[in-house]
């Protein structure tokens, strides 16, 4: 394997590296970058965060489940690049001395590029912008106060866009490596290209954002055997919006995913804001969290509700299904040897839908049920019911025979009462580590009253609620 990228700003290019070598490992063991910090190693505390940027822009990510062929052609900065070439610091440094935002301080280099990313995109949602790096000791008060403070600072000279020259925009290719190595990574620029292949390789381990495939490595000590990494193919990001239908590469990342779904369905959008982190986004794809077949995905339940096709593909071959039929059973999933996932689309409509995710934080926390209810109303009368979960069983699934005791009712209070058996016909969710089988069942049957309620125009909505 060889692969080109910019660390701080200087060329390096790694060889001889497993594919699964995480960016974490390698900048701490084999650079010596050591203010990169690993707290969890899962992606869930941002101590490991750095800056990784291409033509795309600059975002944060996880250090901790990046991949090395992840980097091809990008420009990385770690905490160590964010101070200026004679130690001068970063004005979200100097805001973090002035407003005490440090206490044992191992946390705060993972904060430190977390910040000067946000600064460098303009974000001044700070609380948004920093829901992924957890500190333990200063309290997050100082910390957004500093983050504030540095809002109107000139981003410094040495932090202007890294310049992409031909010999880091073509990435890296891979090379033919000794035979106790693993395989060279595959890393596709084309859709055409990855499906030609992944014919003959159908067991290969496909790699997209890695936000999950990362913790087969980190906490699974998995060998992935022969790897694709589908980063690297632009074709297959992207969404397109028609007339009839609103289509997401299967490699659209969910912080591309947001700004868009704001326009079409808000409360998909608002969902997709506590989905992760910003590092978690930044990564993870669509396509990598409906191919997973998590029954606690929080993408399909809303996808499943809007109606969506999941369009597959093999070699030249493709065919398209209704979402809800991909996921069969448990850890089983509609797709044959070699096919992949090209992309979703949702079928434009009136927005009637609402996203519900129940966990018990409120960031960054996986859903213990997620509900999305999308139900059209004429006349008063249901006349047509999508409703789909997930967290209720073994795989994301529409609640029928909620649905159908729904359809053709007057929209009231009597129609969610009416409704009230169905759930169990429906749905006889697990107790596990993130709710009893009954709370999910009353959670389940209450968000059907809170989607009348707001549809009657009630604020439902904690955070809403102002004095
Ligand atoms: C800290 C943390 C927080 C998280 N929070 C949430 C959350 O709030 N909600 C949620 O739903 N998920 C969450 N996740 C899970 C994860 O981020 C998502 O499932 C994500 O969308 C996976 O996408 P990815 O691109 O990273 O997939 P990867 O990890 O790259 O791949 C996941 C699986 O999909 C396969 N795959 C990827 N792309 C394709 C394709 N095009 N065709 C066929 N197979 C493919 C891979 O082979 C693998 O089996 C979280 C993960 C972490 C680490
Ligand atoms: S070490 Fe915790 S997110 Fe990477
Ligand atoms: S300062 Fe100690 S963890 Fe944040």
């Amino acid at each position: 394997m060889s692969i080109t990228f910019l660390l701080n700003g200087e060329t390096v290019q790694v060889r001889d590296e497993p594919p699964t070598r995480t960016l974490l490992d390698w900048l701490r063991e084999n650079r010596r970058l050591t203010g990169t910090k690993e707290g969890c190693n899962e992606g869930d505390c941002g101590a490991c965060t750095v800056m990784v940027s291409d033509e795309g822009g600059h975002r944060a990510l996880n250090a901790c489940i990046l991949f090395l062929p992840q980097l091809a052609g990008k420009a990385v900065r770690t905490v160590e690049g964010i101070s200026g070439p004679n130690g001068e610091l970063h004005p979200v440094q100097q805001a973090m001395i002035d407003h005490h935002g440090a206490q044992c301080g191992f946390c705060t280099p993972g904060f430190i590029v977390s910040m000067a990313t946000a600064h460098l995109n303009g974000r001044t949602d700070h609380d948004d912008q920093l829901a992924g790096n957890l500190c333990r000791c200063t309290g997050y008060a100082p910390i957004v106060r500093a983050a504030r403070a540095a809002e109107g600072a000139p981003v410094p000279e040495w932090l202007a866009p890294p310049i992409f020259g031909p010999e880091i925009s073509s990435g890296g290719a891979a090379e033919p490596r000794g035979a106790d190595s693993p395989p060279a990574p595959f890393q596709p620029a084309t859709t055409d290209e990855f499906a030609r292949w992944y014919v003959d390789h159908p067991d290969a381990t496909l790699i997209a954002g890695a936000t999950d495939v990362g913790l087969w490595v980190t906490k699974g000590m998995r060998d992935l055997g022969q790897t694709a990494f589908l980063g690297g193919i632009a074709d297959l990001r992207g969404i397109e919006v028609t007339d009839t239908a609103i289509r997401i590469g299967a490699g659209t990342t969910l912080s591309a995913l947001l700004p868009a779904m704001a326009d079409h369905h808000p409360d998909l959008a608002e969902m997709i804001r506590r989905y992760g982190s910003v590092q978690v986004r930044n990564a993870a794809t669509l396509g990598g969290n409906i191919a997973n077949g998590s029954p606690i995905g929080d993408g399909p339940p809303a996808l499943i509700a809007l109606g969506a096709t999941l369009h597959l593909r093999r070699g030249d071959e493709r065919r398209d299904l209704p979402l809800e039929d991909f996921f069969i059973d448990y850890g089983k999933q509609d797709r044959a040897p070699g096919e992949f996932v090209e992309a979703v689309s949702i079928p434009r409509q009136d927005d009637r839908l609402k996203c519900y995710k129940i966990s018990k934080r409120f960031d960054q926390d996986i859903s213990a049920l997620c509900g999305c209810f999308n139900l059209r109303i004429a006349d008063g009368q249901v006349v047509e019911a999508r409703i789909a979960f997930g967290g209720m069983a073994g795989t994301p699934k529409r609640a029928r025979a909620v649905e159908q005791a729904l359809t053709g009712q007057p929209w009231g209070a009597e129609a969610v009462a009416g409704a009230w058996d169905a759930w169990a016909t429906d749905f006889t969710p697990l107790s596990d580590m993130r709710a009893s089988a009954a709370y999910r069942l009353d959670a389940a049957r209450g968000l059907l009253t809170r989607y009348l309620l707001e549809d009657l125009g009630a604020a439902t909505r904690v955070l809403e609620v102002r004095a």
